[in-house]
């Protein structure tokens, strides 16, 4: 469990607040890609996790913090919507995500990043793998059919296969404290900027939202169909750079080659037979995650290219 986040405008500032007990603000009209509006949705969205400390768990349910997410996850998804080509053609959209774009972070880090690339890299993804493979399982019970079966097979391997010390997010935290970086869960998250809140944020929108399943689908065979190249760089990273706890990143080599050939083939291919109309939801899951990686990728290179840090300004650099 996490502690709660500094506010970054009126809007999280609100949330924070009456998660203290105070008053509910309204959303008004943020920035879809903006700190207050990613902060904001990451705060409502955790309540589905594993909370904050000292916050009522029934926060989850409660109807004003639901009413006032759902107007900011309309502006998130408009905005996602709006920057992403569309169309039904699943198997373009796989192949988009096979191409290999070298401007990319891990290439960067693979040919020149030094530690302190590296551990700010690891400080953003934190916030996702802390719960890995967690916004995944609530396609579970949203599938039928083989596709279920072999979503199910895939999160097995995410969660260690019945085994702690092999569980991704548990490798991650590994990999953090190797690095000096504390691990406790969402220790960083203050120090995160938007571009990287809003690649989880979309995913907990795609798990929450049953009507967005395809594009959760879409989303989680993005995601392993690209990992697996990218690990092997980042593995290739850490090596240079003389750290050891190379796991994390050796072991989602292999799964990942793995994992991508089973959400192709059984989980999507299974759930466009049972539900072709669908098609259109997937290609918007594979092209909405190109879009918000592809933005969190040009900050973090905007940053360091210009050789400052990429993590918050406000961060006081731990
Ligand atoms: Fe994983
Ligand atoms: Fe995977």
């Amino acid at each position: 469990m996490g502690h709660l986040p500094r506010p970054r405008g009126p809007i999280s500032e609100g949330i924070i607040s009456a998660l203290s007990g105070g008053a509910l603000p309204t959303a008004g009209s943020p920035d879809p890609f903006g700190e207050d509006l990613h902060l904001s949705l990451y705060v409502c969205y955790e309540l589905h996790y594993q909370g904050f400390a000292g916050v009522d768990p029934d926060w989850e349910w409660d109807p004003g913090l639901l009413a006032l997410r759902r107007d900011l996850e309309r502006v998130f998804l408009t905005a996602l919507r709006d920057g992403v080509e569309g169309g039904t053609d699943v198997a373009a959209a796989v192949e988009a995500a096979m191409i290999d774009s070298p401007g990319g972070v891990s290439h960067f880090l693979e040919d020149k990043g030094e530690l302190w690339h590296l551990r700010e890299y690891v400080v953003h993804r934190s916030i996702y793998h802390h719960k890995e493979a967690d916004p995944h399982a609530w396609a579970i019970p949203r599938l039928t059919g083989q596709a279920k079966a072999s979503l199910v097979a895939v999160e097995f391997d995410e969660f260690g296969g019945g085994r702690y010390a092999r569980m991704h997010s548990k490798l991650f935290g590994d990999l953090m404290r190797a690095l000096g970086l504390d691990d406790s869960y969402l220790a960083r998250l203050d120090d995160v900027p938007a571009p990287m809140l809003a690649v989880v944020n979309m995913m907990s929108l795609f798990g929450l939202h049953r009507s967005l399943r395809g594009a959760l689908v879409g989303h989680f065979a993005s995601a392993e169909i690209t990992t697996s190249p990218s690990a092997a760089r980042m593995a290739r990273a850490l090596d240079r750079l003389g750290v050891a706890e190379t796991v994390f990143f050796t072991e989602h080599v292999e799964a990942d080659a793995v994992h991508e050939q089973i959400l192709r083939h059984d989980v999507v291919g299974d759930l466009l037979r049972r539900e072709p109309e669908l098609a259109g939801d997937v290609v918007f899951g594979f092209q909405a995650t190109d879009l918000v990686e592809s933005r969190f990728g040009a900050h973090v290179r905007n940053a360091w290219d210009a050789g400052r840090t990429s993590l918050r300004e406000a961060s006081d650099g731990r």
